[in-house]
């Protein structure tokens, strides 16, 4: 399925406090540093246009929140959005999630990582691009808090599939845990904007969620 355009960014709008590339990012980590204060902290990979980040930052003051994005004109279309509610809670990093996981969270740093609507990569010969690799499960395991969650979401039954047997093989997280279908109250009343797009147009979404034991 196609991505509409987005709407041209707005200049005049200050992003220095909700967009950051890699290197602006702390190193060592220091999430106190880039979000201003300590609290527990979610990441969203892959954020896109960043409807989850903008509602669960807004509905939820007290956590603090990274979204990772790899497209940076999405990044910035997230970020604007942030800066535009003043969100102060809550920056978009334009950068590869592989790469920030890897090389900057450390253990047991994350209250839970969200991944909605990874790109599913159909084709037999891209299957090794997708997000949900073993490097990257491990990396999820490793870098949740004891008691951390880890919520999965695709329209993509096989991926689905795939990505449950891989976290059963190679991590020790607890689940699938079942998460419920909520009613959608108003037009954006979805968990992002995938999750909009594949109820509107009558398309199954699988949800999953996994926990790190305590
Ligand atoms: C299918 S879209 C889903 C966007 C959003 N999660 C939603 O549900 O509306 C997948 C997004 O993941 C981003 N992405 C893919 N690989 C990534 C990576 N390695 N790191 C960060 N973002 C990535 C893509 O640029 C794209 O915006």
């Amino acid at each position: 399925m196609g991505r509409r355009a987005l709407r041209k960014p707005d200049t005049t709008i200050d992003l220095s406090a909700h967009l950051k590339t890699f290197d602006q990012l702390p190193s060592p980590w220091n999430a106190e540093s880039l979000l201003g204060r300590v609290a527990p902290l979610e990441v969203e990979v892959g954020s896109g246009k960043g409807l989850f980040m903008r509602s669960a930052a807004a509905q939820r003051p007290e956590t603090n929140f990274l979204g990772i994005e790899v497209s940076r004109k999405y990044a910035l279309f997230a970020a604007e959005a942030l800066a535009k509610r003043g969100l102060s809670n809550a920056v978009v990093v334009a950068a590869d999630a592989l790469r920030v996981f890897d090389e900057l969270l450390p253990d047991a740093s994350l209250a839970v990582v969200h991944v909605y609507f990874p790109d599913p990569w159909w084709k037999k010969r891209h299957k090794k691009r997708r997000l949900m690799r073993e490097s990257f499960v491990r990396d999820v395991q490793r870098t949740l808090r004891p008691g951390g969650s880890l919520h999965f979401w695709t329209d993509v039954e096989e991926y689905f599939q795939t990505t449950l047997e891989l976290l059963a093989e190679v991590t020790a997280l607890e689940g699938p845990l079942e998460v419920a279908e909520t009613p959608a109250e108003h037009d954006m009343a979805y968990r992002t904007h995938f999750e909009r797009r594949m109820r509107l147009g009558q398309r199954p979404v699988h949800r999953a969620k996994f926990r790190r034991r305590a």
